[in-house]
């Protein structure tokens, strides 16, 4: 009950504030907002907050607003098990939020020196760097932590997002990186129901191509034997 307080705390706190500012930006208004409620407290943008849940510096470009809308409504509507707090949110702080999520693409990290993963002791070290990268930029926030799976998406076979503990069976390494590079839109099971709302994004748009062979390394690198199902922490 003590956090719930402090969220209603901080809520109103907002309420009072900056938050209901007129001349602020939707997006500034969120951002307010994601400061305000705590959501800090688990969710890194740039190298700020905690590890709890994932680092949402790329948010906006993995998650389309449609599906950050539907999240923030419920997140356990989507995944019954998450440990993220439903918030309760009003429609005009889920806007707000929506639309300062959606804006974050990367510039976290606003010059190539500030990724976490290019800190001098991961350059020779491609699987380390990998791992770093699929943490940071959220493969893991789709594919799970160690790439384990166990993420849901709709009107897809088996209703998962896929693991990626065995893609070494299947791809080579230079099709790895094509797949990554490129993305995929997922064919819907029955194209009578709504299209699955998460897509694999084309990381060639703001990952280098030495970026991209990393993360083939360490895919490369996964313990086929790993289980689905071990699912928060680690981010
Ligand atoms: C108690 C920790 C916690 C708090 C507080 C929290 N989250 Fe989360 N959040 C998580 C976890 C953990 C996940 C990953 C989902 C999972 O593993 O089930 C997540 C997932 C998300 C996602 C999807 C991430 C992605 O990369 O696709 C978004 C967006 C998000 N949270 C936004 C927020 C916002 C906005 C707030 C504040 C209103 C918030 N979270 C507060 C733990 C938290
Ligand atoms: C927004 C969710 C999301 C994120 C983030 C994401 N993926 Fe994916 N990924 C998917 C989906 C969905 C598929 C399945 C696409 C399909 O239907 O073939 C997929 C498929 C893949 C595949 C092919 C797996 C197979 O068995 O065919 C690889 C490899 C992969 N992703 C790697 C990555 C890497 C590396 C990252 C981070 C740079 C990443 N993904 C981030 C959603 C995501």
């Amino acid at each position: 009950m003590r956090i719930r307080h402090l969220f209603i705390f901080a809520a109103a706190a907002c309420a009072l504030a900056a938050c209901q500012e007129k001349s602020l930006t939707e997006a500034q208004k969120g951002q307010a907002y994601f400061n305000a409620l705590g959501c800090r407290s688990c969710h890194q943008i740039g190298d700020s907050g905690g590890t709890y849940g994932p680092n949402l510096t790329y948010v906006g470009f993995r998650k389309s607003p449609q599906w950050l809308d539907l999240w923030l409504k419920d997140p356990h509507a989507w995944r019954a098990k998450t440990v993220m707090p439903n918030f309760h949110l009003s429609d005009s702080v889920r806007a707000a939020l929506v639309a300062y999520l959606s804006e974050q693409k990367g510039q976290g990290w606003p010059t190539d020196a500030d990724k976490p993963w290019n800190a001098p002791g991961l350059k020779d070290n491609p699987i380390a760097r990998g791992k770093m990268i699929f943490n940071k930029v959220g493969c893991v926030a789709c594919h799970g932590v160690g790439g384990v799976g166990g993420y849901p998406n709709n009107n897809v076979v088996g209703g998962l997002i896929p693991s990626l503990t065995k893609v070494a069976e299947g791809y080579s390494k230079e099709e790895l990186i094509h797949k990554i590079h490129d993305g995929v839109v997922p064919t819907p099971m029955d194209p009578s129901q709504p299209a699955p709302m998460i897509h694999m994004p084309p990381w060639g748009q703001v990952l280098s191509k030495g970026e991209i062979t990393d993360l083939a390394d360490y895919l490369i690198s996964l313990d086929p034997n790993a289980q689905s199902g071990s699912s928060s922490g680690g981010f």
